[in-house]
């Protein structure tokens, strides 16, 4: 698979490691609109060719899919443009900045019949991999609660860098540069975190967002901190579990922490992902009546980047697909809207509505 890196920051490269370790990939050219990141970028890790858009890249032409490793709001415009065009893509999360325009990438990539996966990178986990297996192989019962959170600290912790100096973390605080906050960020991991190893799907729910305050007149250079930097979720699940979810920005003592517990009626699973060291518990059988949790071993799995190049090879789409990621952003665009009616209500002085 010849492969054009659409994007050069600093998710590109880890999908340069990634497709790196698949034999048959061949990373052929990288475009980034920062002629110095580009340079820099293609210099790091050999990259023979390099162009400053997507449309030079798209009149060359020579490769067969592409990832796409731009900001948020960037990935509908040029996506659209690279299925035009007859190429496979694989997008960074989230697929967009809104339901409607994920779903009109996602009809346009199933339209025309090309691959289309999103990285939801913690399927890569092999851990969650295995609690989902377990979940379905009936290990736990029916599933009644979840609880999941994902702590960062990158607004109080200098550990990757300072955000008020470095674009890289400014786009994430300012909605009109096309942030959905830390709810698209990283609400969208742990959403599909906890249903994927759940084995359920979202039916209801209900947030509550913060922005808070964190420069004079909320704004800093071109960046209006505007998008919400801490989250908490309710929801229904699609078999009647109950589930909590949130995340925050600003949890001090954690880098990037995921949580996930998963109870059923026979039941409980775990999965932690602690600075990126994953580890799977679980409470079953005869440990429910003494409260023991047990460490699971797991064998590795597939990472998204192999099975994006497996799906360009058959032919035939894989998960975590387009429409997968589209049906998550239903659930974000849900937000935006029970937050409003909450505002809405509040300032009429009637009670909060409840979902
Ligand atoms: N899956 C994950 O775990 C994970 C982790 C981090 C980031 N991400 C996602 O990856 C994407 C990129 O994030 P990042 O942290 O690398 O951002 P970044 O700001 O560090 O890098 C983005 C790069 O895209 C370039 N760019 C912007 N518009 C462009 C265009 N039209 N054409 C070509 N290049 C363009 C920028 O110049 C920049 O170099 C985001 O969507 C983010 O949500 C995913």
């Amino acid at each position: 698979m010849r492969l054009l890196m659409l994007g050069t920051g600093g998710m590109a490269r880890l999908h340069v490691k990634g497709f790196n370790e698949i034999d048959g990939v061949e990373i052929v050219a990288a475009v980034d609109t920062d002629e110095a990141r580009l340079t820099e970028f293609r210099e790091l890790h050999g990259i023979p060719r390099g162009f400053l858009s997507l449309e030079d890249a798209l009149a060359w032409g020579e490769f067969d899919a592409v990832t796409n490793i731009t900001p948020d709001r960037v990935h509908y415009p040029t996506t659209m443009q690279i299925l035009d065009a007859g190429k496979h893509v694989f997008c960074e999360k989230p697929l967009a900045t809104d339901h409607a325009r994920a779903l009109e990438m996602t009809e346009k990539a199933e339209t025309l019949g090309l691959i289309n996966m999103v990285n939801l990178t913690y399927r890569n986990v092999p851990q969650l991999q295995k609690a989902h297996e377990l979940v379905k192989s009936g290990a736990i019962g029916a599933v009644k609660h979840i609880e999941a959170s994902y702590l960062q600290s990158w607004l109080v912790s200098k550990s990757w860098g300072d955000w008020r100096t470095s674009p890289t973390w400014l786009w994430r605080l300012s909605t009109k540069h096309g942030s959905n906050g830390v709810l698209g960020d990283v609400g969208i991991h742990i959403l599909d975190f906890a249903a994927y190893a759940a084995g359920v799907d979202y039916a209801t729910a209900f947030f509550r967002l913060q922005t808070f305050n964190k420069a004079p007149d909320s704004r800093i250079g071109e960046y209006d901190l505007d998008a919400n930097d801490t989250f908490i979720m309710t929801a229904e699940m699609d078999n009647g579990a109950m589930a909590a979810i949130h995340a925050t920005r600003w949890g001090s003592g954690h880098l990037n922490d995921l949580r996930l517990r998963i109870y059923g009626e026979k039941g409980g699973i775990e999965v932690t992902d602690t600075n990126f060291n994953p580890k799977l518990m679980t409470c079953l059988g005869d440990d429910v009546d003494a409260a023991k949790w047990t460490e699971v071993t797991v064998e590795p799995t597939p990472t998204n980047y192999a099975r994006f190049t497996e799906a360009v090879r058959s032919g035939v789409n894989a998960e975590p697909s387009f429409r997968h990621a589209a049906n998550l952003q239903r659930i974000i665009d849900l937000a935006f809207v029970t937050e409003k009616d909450r505002v809405e209500h509040k300032a009429n002085g009637s009670p909060a509505k409840a979902v």
